[in-house]
């Protein structure tokens, strides 16, 4: 290396591969998904379901299979949020989760969280093969390894979870991987599959069983009673005898503050042709930086999606330096031959990192919500639409204590509850302290900053044709400063994980106005 020449023999060995120079999710590249009209009037429905991801399309397909009237709405496209931009692994086997489960709420509704995930996988396999889906459905090992001598005992202790629990599986030193692992701990027979080819086929039965479907018809308020109503943005109200929202951030915050009781973090993927083949199974590394791995099938060739890298949203280093680091890692292992796809997601995960999903008080028991799956939304957004489909129909079922929206346990929800909220405090602060140098003239064509305007904090975007896109960079939710995402050229809030396009609008909650416009 020549001398004052800092780069590093790390960086030296990334091969000159680029990067897509624009997200996209092959799942959504690969399938047509049918479009739908807006909402133009009031309508009167049996159950009304806010959000068109997995849990969503799936309570719609549940009930309308049951001969409900059901009415699915999206604020945006169908299945373009967190569902869109997943791994799609189908499993069980959550990380490293059990013992430490085991730990905070019992062995028995431990074992509870494993069935319903369970059946959430046997659910989603049955449906394939009940109506021969094409969405690449493959049965998996799924495995949790480490390369480091601290992890060791952690996955040995998850082995012994497993045990305890009786969920079949085993503990290995050596993975099928071409590097080598010092522990892991297999779960067998787990899947992976194209989540938006399967969940088209859901959209179209729940137009054939009688339901109806919504597109660009965003919730922004619900009333309460018996005979609930959920209202629209543009002024349309759907009245219902269920409302259930699905909506990753719950659009109905009034009075559940998940806000404060969830937190956000970004993840990355890169779908990749490579030298080496892959080996089968899927794969997720005990320790971070998080490296997750399975193979799909693209156009008859084998690709496998290198994800991981996760942070909490608005936070951390530039975005595109975390699909760096996934090139170099793949690059290592498997040598790379084309980078086709790269795309991210956002997950929400509780303070006990189990989801909340049910009735949202006691005074609303027609009133349910799904959300927080950590980042494991296959089988637990499966999981939420059967249990939801129990609790409309009124059956019984026994995860219902597990998943209450409203449960807190003292441990861990209390500690995790102030390191939450002190980060929140930490970065509201920040944000208003920090000093500006840049200046809108600064920025080249594709570039984004927080820059100076008139002496104030603004956000500015350079878009390709040169046109520069001004925004207030205080959050419409409560106020802190939100921090641009290259990556996926966005504007994001530290503080509960608000996404805004570089022209304000809102991409996720829970914020619900857009960014002020500042004129150039
Ligand atoms: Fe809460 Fe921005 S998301 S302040």
């Amino acid at each position: 290396m020549a001398e004052g020449d800092h780069t590093t023999m790390a960086e030296q060995s990334i091969p000159q591969l680029n990067l897509p120079q624009f997200p996209e999710s092959y799942w959504l590249a690969s399938t047509n998904v049918p479009n739908f009209p807006k909402l133009t009037q009031d309508i009167k429905v049996d159950v009304a379901i806010v959000g068109a991801g997995i849990s969503g399309i799936t309570t719609a397909y549940l009930l309308s299979k049951q001969g409900l009237k059901v009415a699915l709405i999206e604020a945006g496209q169908l299945l373009t949020g967190t569902t869109g931009h997943t791994t799609a692994k189908i499993t069980a086997q959550h990380d490293l989760i059990y013992d430490e489960f085991i730990s905070h709420f019992g062995k028995e509704q431990t074992k509870h969280y494993y069935e319903a995930n369970a059946e959430a996988l046997q659910f989603i396999k049955k449906t394939i093969q009940e109506h021969q889906i094409s969405c690449d459905f493959t049965e998996e090992d799924a495995y949790v390894y480490t390369n480091s001598d601290e992890q060791v005992n952690k996955i040995t202790a998850e082995f012994e979870a497993y045990e305890a629990l009786g969920i079949p599986g085993s503990y290995v030193d050596q993975t099928p991987l071409p590097f080598q692992t010092k522990a892991a701990v297999v779960m067998p027979n787990q899947a992976r599959f194209n989540p938006v080819a399967y969940l088209t086929f859901l959209v179209n039965q729940i137009i054939k069983q009688g339901g109806q479907i919504y597109e660009y018809t965003e919730a922004i308020n619900v009333e309460k009673g018996n005979l609930a109503a959920v209202i629209t943005s543009n002024g349309y109200k759907i009245t219902c005898g269920h409302v259930v929202s699905c909506s990753h951030f719950p659009f109905i915050d009034g009075w559940s503050f998940y806000f404060a009781r969830m937190y956000a973090e970004r993840s990355y993927v890169l779908g990749v042709r490579t030298n080496k083949d892959y080996p089968g199974g899927m794969y997720i590394s005990a320790e971070d930086p998080k490296r997750s791995l399975r193979s799909a099938t693209v156009n008859g060739e084998q690709f496998i999606l290198i994800g991981g890298e996760n942070h909490k949203t608005g936070q951390g280093i530039c975005t595109i330096k975390h699909y760096e680091a996934l090139k170099l890692f793949g690059e290592e292992h498997f040598g790379l031959k084309e980078i086709a796809y790269r795309w991210s997601a956002q997950d929400l995960t509780t303070l006990d990192k189990l989801p909340y999903i049910g009735r949202t008080s006691a005074d609303t028991p027609n009133i349910l919500v799904a959300t927080g799956y950590k980042k494991w939304g296959m089988t637990t957004g499966t999981a939420a639409a059967l249990l939801i489909e129990k609790m409309v129909t009124r059956k019984e079922s026994p995860y219902e204590e597990l998943f209450d929206p409203g449960r807190f346990h003292a441990d861990p929800s209390i500690k995790t509850f102030i390191v939450q909220n002190a980060d929140v405090a930490k970065h509201f602060i920040t944000g208003k302290l920090e000093m500006i140098h840049k200046l809108p003239e600064d920025l080249g064509n594709d570039e984004g900053s927080v820059v100076k305007v008139n002496g104030n904090r603004a956000g500015a975007y350079r878009d390709q044709q040169g046109q520069l896109h001004m925004v207030d960079t205080t959050c419409t939710h409560m106020g802190c400063e939100v921090e641009w995402n290259h990556g996926e050229r966005t504007w994001d809030c530290p503080c509960h994980g608000s996404r805004f396009s570089y022209k304000g609008e809102v991409l996720e909650g829970p914020a619900k106005r857009p960014l002020k416009i500042i004129e150039a």
